[in-house]
């Protein structure tokens, strides 16, 4: 098929097909499109080690262009592209490894290795940067994180934890803690919520680090319930999830700046113990810096290493070979 045929604007509906589609925002999909990547990664989760699943993307070359630094990311596409029999080309920080040091624009770089690959994953630091990579790419273009836009490979394995665990997406109640300013995972979360009925969401922030305007009005006209709170008083005890953030220290002009809010909500095993339920699962889109203390880890309702990252591998293997094979 042509890929002009598959998608005429890079950021269009997703309609349960995938093929040669780019993927550059939750927003995108709709709840067929984020069941059938759900179906898909449960099934994946079911065969991975049974099965040799090397002739689904056998001779296919998937680039990895990371201008932002990444383990969970990039390590999880690198893996699932290899798992699936393809390849990879990793390009890490191309500003000072490829021809971007020599004044290249991101443009020329994307219509370069999509001559090379048949699907390139890209994270950068500019909101916004995705959209324009597949605006020049003849090849699918994945967002793996531009800026403090969106991180919709994220947000996939986020709602399949949360649906893992309660079989269901919508009547939730949540926590998000953190960098809701910043944290781009928390914008394409809403984003996956919101597509479901009657979720409530505390967000607990300090007061610089709220979540923005923009993102406020489009989950609440989108029918999400927003509640802010200031305090870890305040957050219900009947939570479903909570969703811990760090706070985005790359983003902040100073140094002084990001200290004057950074780690000012703490999980501990107190925390954790006074103001969540005994379902409440905690979720952290990783890495944590602080915020989550290591003692909270072997809580059975910490899922973060148990259940997210597992799920990061499994929904981007779903998302390779319905865009790929
Ligand atoms: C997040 C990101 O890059 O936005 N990490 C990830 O991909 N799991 C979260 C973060 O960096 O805080």
């Amino acid at each position: 098929m042509d890929r002009n045929n598959a998608s005429s604007s890079s950021n269009s509906l997703i309609n349960s097909d995938f093929r040669l589609k780019d993927i550059i925002s939750i927003k995108q999909f709709d709840k067929r499109s984020l069941e059938k990547v759900f179906d898909a990664a449960s099934d994946y989760k079911k065969i991975v080690d049974k099965r040799d699943l090397s002739s689904v993307l056998k001779g296919k070359v998937v680039t990895l262009l990371f201008y932002e630094p990444s383990s969970r990311t990039r390590g999880s596409f690198d893996a699932a592209v290899k798992y699936l029999g393809g390849d990879t080309i990793v390009v890490e920080n191309p500003k000072q490894t490829a021809s971007v040091a020599k004044g290249e624009t991101l443009q020329d770089t994307i219509q370069t290795f999509s001559c090379f690959s048949d699907a390139i994953v890209i994270r950068h630091y500019e909101r916004g940067a995705a959209l324009l990579a597949a605006s020049v790419s003849d090849k699918p273009i994945i967002n793996a994180g531009d800026g403090i836009g969106e991180h919709p490979t994220q947000a996939l394995p986020d709602l399949f934890t949360i649906f893992e665990k309660f079989g269901r997406l919508s009547n939730l109640k949540g926590l998000i803690a953190g960098d809701l300013k910043n944290g781009r995972t928390v914008n394409s979360l809403l984003d996956g919520l919101s597509l479901y009925k009657n979720n409530k969401l505390y967000l607990l922030a300090p007061s610089t680090l709220k979540l923005r305007d923009e993102i406020k009005k489009r989950a609440e006209k989108n029918g999400l319930k927003l509640f802010e709170i200031d305090r870890v008083e305040n957050i219900p005890k009947d939570c479903d999830f909570w969703y811990w953030t760090r706070v985005q220290k790359e983003r902040f002009e100073s140094e002084a700046e990001y200290k004057k809010v950074n780690n000012k909500f703490i999980v501990t095993k107190d925390l954790l113990n006074k103001y969540a339920g005994k379902k409440t699962v905690l979720m952290h889109p990783l890495p944590r810096v602080g915020e989550i203390e290591t003692s909270v880890d072997d809580d059975p309702r910490a899922v973060y290493f148990r259940d997210q990252i597992p799920n990061g591998l499994y929904i981007r293997m779903a998302l390779l070979t319905l865009i790929l094979s």
